[in-house]
């Protein structure tokens, strides 16, 4: 069962949590989104049948899926498991409507043009948190050889073959590093892409690409070689677990001073998030895909934190940590350096309570003793989980509207809170509603 079916209805969507929840228990984390996507997308290199694991039933995951059938896959979603068939894949041409659902979509980029010596898309769509720009995807491959043409948001990338080449990230972005590997899959020759992105998601693509035959080494630091190959074949392949739901719990757990256990999760992939909730004096355990996170105080501020590419703090997780410092003990600085426009939920928070200055791009958050419930709006993904913490807490009752964006990254997260002893539930719109 997808978490939002139905495009148009599910804007008007609304969480309705009452506050004071302590969270309890057991949870298993899902698969990543951000590692699913790129691999679903990476699935059109090899011509045959994939069967990909542990994917989460998420929206934007059905988004890649209608994406896949557009250019002539099979796509079948069952209980975690994607399997495409990409043997009639046909056309490298993607809908413009397709492309402004997610950003996710350019992810097609790289794989199409290795196939086909040819795309055609438009200007990704995808969550509004700044100015998201693909100048860095279109540069790698022109440095691979691609012919671009750029004409009101439509590109055409053309190339007859494809050759290796040193390409050099002014930032290390997570979109253009996966983008650019999976295109100098399919070149002639060496690509070294030198400042490339670290995050886990990228190592995991890595693995899935060698997986089907390609020879890709260096994911996890900052040079990734790849060694070009002529032919790829399909396999079966399991997505790592997802780190920010994972954070997303952790934190959860800290600000209503419970419990949980969290199951399936990588705790090495959370080491910048557990050493700042260690400061605020949350305490954690970890084992072989585990993790206990537990916390009986108020929490207490950080000096600073700064949002930064991986292994840094990730900037996924800044405002679930938001709620966590405005409900601390003392000043705290949180600044955000990945997106220019990942603020909006101060607003929210500050309607609920929150104390939170916000001056050139870092936002001071001073505690306050307790949040209040009133209606507030997820204006995007990760802004929308940090009000549902928020309203977990708060005293009273919280409405989120907007749940959309969240059901673009927590598989229906009313259950995965519901479980460890919220109260939460989602409001459907009544039938006719616009
Ligand atoms: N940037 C450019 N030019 C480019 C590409 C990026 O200037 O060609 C800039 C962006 O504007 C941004 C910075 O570089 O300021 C970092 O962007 P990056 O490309 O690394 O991010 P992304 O690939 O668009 C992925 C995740 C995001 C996550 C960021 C950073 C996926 C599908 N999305 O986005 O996830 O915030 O990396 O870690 O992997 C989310 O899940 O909520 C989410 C937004």
């Amino acid at each position: 069962m997808w978490a939002s079916d139905n495009v148009g209805g599910e804007a008007l969507e609304k969480l309705v949590i009452e506050g004071g929840a302590v969270l309890k228990g057991t949870v298993r984390v899902h698969g990543a989104k951000n590692a699913a996507l790129p691999i679903l997308a990476a699935t059109v290199m090899a011509e045959g049948v994939h069967t990909i694991e542990n994917v989460p039933p998420l929206l934007d995951i059905k988004v890649m899926a209608d994406i896949l059938r557009s250019i002539g896959c099979t796509v079948d979603i069952r209980e975690g498991r994607v399997t495409v068939d990409t043997s009639r894949a046909d056309t490298p041409h993607i809908p413009e409507e397709l492309m402004q659902r997610m950003r996710s979509s350019i992810f097609l980029m790289g794989p199409l043009l290795a196939r086909f010596g040819r795309v055609e898309l438009y200007q990704p769509g995808g969550c509004a948190i700044g100015e998201r720009k693909i100048d860095l995807h279109l540069k790698g491959l022109e440095l691979l050889g691609a012919r671009i043409e750029q004409t009101q948001g439509r590109i055409v990338c053309r190339a007859e073959r494809l050759v290796g080449t040193d390409i050099f990230l002014g930032i290390p972005s997570v979109g253009a590093t996966e983008n650019i590997m999976m295109a100098a899959v399919g070149a002639e020759g060496v690509t070294r892409i030198i400042n490339a992105a670290r995050e886990p998601e990228i190592q995991d693509l890595q693995n899935f690409l060698n997986r089907m035959g390609a020879r890709v080494s260096g994911a996890g630091t900052d040079t990734i070689t790849i060694q070009g190959v002529r032919e790829l074949r399909p396999c079966t392949y399991r997505v790592i677990p997802d780190r920010i739901v994972a954070g997303t719990l952790m934190i959860a757990a800290a600000v209503t001073r419970g419990e949980v256990t969290l199951e399936d999760v990588c705790p090495d992939h959370l080491t910048a998030l557990t050493h700042v909730l260690r400061q605020a004096g949350v305490q954690i355990t970890s084992g072989d895909a585990i993790m206990n996170v537990r916390c009986s105080r108020r929490p207490g501020m950080i000096e600073r934190i700064v949002t930064a590419p991986y292994p840094s703090f990730p900037t996924d997780l800044q405002a679930q940590m938001m709620v966590l410092l405005s409900l601390a003990d003392g000043l705290s600085i949180v600044k955000e350096t990945v997106f220019d426009g990942r603020f909006k939920h101060v607003h929210e928070l500050t309607r609920m309570g929150a104390d939170i200055r916000v001056d050139c791009g870092s936002a001071f958050i001073r505690g306050v003793p307790r949040l209040y419930g009133t209606t507030v709006e997820a204006t995007d993904l990760r802004a929308g989980a940090a009000l549902v913490i928020a309203g977990l807490v708060a005293q009273g009752t919280t409405i989120v509207e907007k749940v959309h964006h969240i059901d673009r990254g927590y598989d229906r997260i009313e259950d995965m809170f519901g479980r460890l002893g919220a109260r939460i539930e989602r409001l459907e719109p009544a039938p006719g509603a616009t």
